[in-house]
């Protein structure tokens, strides 16, 4: 089987990439670089002995998406494509909004121009919103998002899902992550972000190499047994193979199913930053700051469904999470 992947060349992709070559998939991927490195994708071929064929091209360009899976003919597409961070999207919501939503609406035309009918979609714990307590489950309504980047993410749910109910060919499974964090266990890829780093574990890690003097935590007032956030942390390795199991649940089925993909177990921020110092037997200088705007004191995932119908879990622990942040960063010091 081929899978497409578009935005197959940042971080989730790339791993996912990693772990579809090593199920026995065959892989594309489609991406503009805009976020990402070709590099990362020739490390893939790298790591796995395999070929990857690679276009760059824009996901919303109709005339090249088309092209592409004319040529290529895909089984199943897997969409990263998106721009995802939270206070640049403050900023620049139309932007933000024209990516993410084009990407999508293109790539669902040319799928059915071409006969493609599975798509998995990339989407976010952010969608479940302010109102639904932890542990978040799929039967809970969606709820309001703080940011345009989290709306993003809903209104292409609900586009997916409204294609599915008129198109009973289609099959798209929703899969919502909650914190991504860790590398390929090879330290060879990993999270490059561009700038100042807005997600806490490629901070801590730059910091522990020298790159930012310190970790500024957002809130030490949380009503939490530490006072900082709780979130869900997943190695990257266990979400890309979690792809894997929702490309072979699409591949026999149609409709729409949503898939948490988290642990279930939450971690705070402190949590993060001692168990990154004793694992790799460095120090990450921090010191509590204010809360920052838009973020929940508590957010975790129930994995059960994913376990039951996928029969996937996460496996990776928080020490391995923190252990490959570590190889990859100091590594890769300039990233790629
Ligand atoms: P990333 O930025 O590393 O990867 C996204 C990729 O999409 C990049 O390679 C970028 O160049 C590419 N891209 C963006 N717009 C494009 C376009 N118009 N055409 C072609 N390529 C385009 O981000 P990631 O962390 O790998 O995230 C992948 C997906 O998962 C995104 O949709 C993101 O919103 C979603 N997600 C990420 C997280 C997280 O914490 N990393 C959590 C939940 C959901
Ligand atoms: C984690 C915790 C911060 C940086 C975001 C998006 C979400 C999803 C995942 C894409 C929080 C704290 C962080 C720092 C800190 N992305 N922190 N100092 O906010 O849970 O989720 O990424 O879909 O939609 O909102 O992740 O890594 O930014 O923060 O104290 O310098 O670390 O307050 O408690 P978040 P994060």
């Amino acid at each position: 089987m081929k899978i497409l992947l578009a935005g197959g060349a940042g971080y989730i992709g790339s791993h996912t990439a990693v772990a579809l070559l090593k199920a026995g998939y065959q892989v594309v991927v489609l991406d503009n670089f805009d976020n990402s490195s070709p590099e990362a994708v020739r490390r893939v071929e790298e790591l796995t002995h395999k070929p990857v064929v690679l276009y760059e091209a824009d996901a919303a360009d109709k005339a090249a998406v088309l092209n592409i899976m004319k040529q290529e003919q895909p089984d199943c597409v897997i969409h990263f494509a998106g721009l995802k961070a939270v206070g640049e999207s403050v900023k620049q919501p139309l932007r933000y909004y024209r990516n993410n939503i084009d990407t999508t609406l293109t790539l669902l035309e040319c799928m059915e121009l071409t006969g493609c009918r599975k798509i998995v979609f990339s989407s976010s714990a952010t969608v479940y919103g302010e109102e639904n307590p932890a542990p978040c489950n799929e039967e809970m309504p969606k709820g309001s998002c703080t940011n345009p980047y989290g709306w993003t993410k809903s209104m292409m749910e609900q586009i997916l899902q409204d294609a599915a109910v008129a198109d009973k060919n289609l099959g798209v499974v929703l899969l919502r992550y909650f914190n991504p964090i860790g590398a390929h266990e090879s330290g060879r890829i990993g999270e490059n972000p561009r700038g100042i780093p807005n997600n806490l574990m490629p901070y801590v890690t730059q910091v522990a190499v020298g790159k930012r003097e310190r970790l500024t935590v957002f809130g030490g007032d949380y009503d939490t047994p530490d006072g900082t956030c709780l979130r869900d942390y997943i190695h990257v390795m266990d979400l890309a193979e979690g792809h894997v199991a929702a490309v072979e649940y699409g591949a026999g089925h149609n409709g729409v199913e949503i898939f948490n993909l988290g642990t279930g177990q939450p971690y705070s921020v402190l949590d993060i930053v001692n168990t990154f110092q004793q694992v790799n037997n460095i120090s990450v200088a921090y010191e509590i700051g204010p809360r920052r705007a838009g973020d929940l004191p508590v957010v975790y995932a129930d994995a059960t469904k994913a376990k039951t119908v996928l029969g996937w879990q996460a496996k990776r622990s928080l020490a391995d999470m923190c252990r490959d942040s570590w190889n990859w960063q100091k590594n890769n010091p300039e990233g790629y």
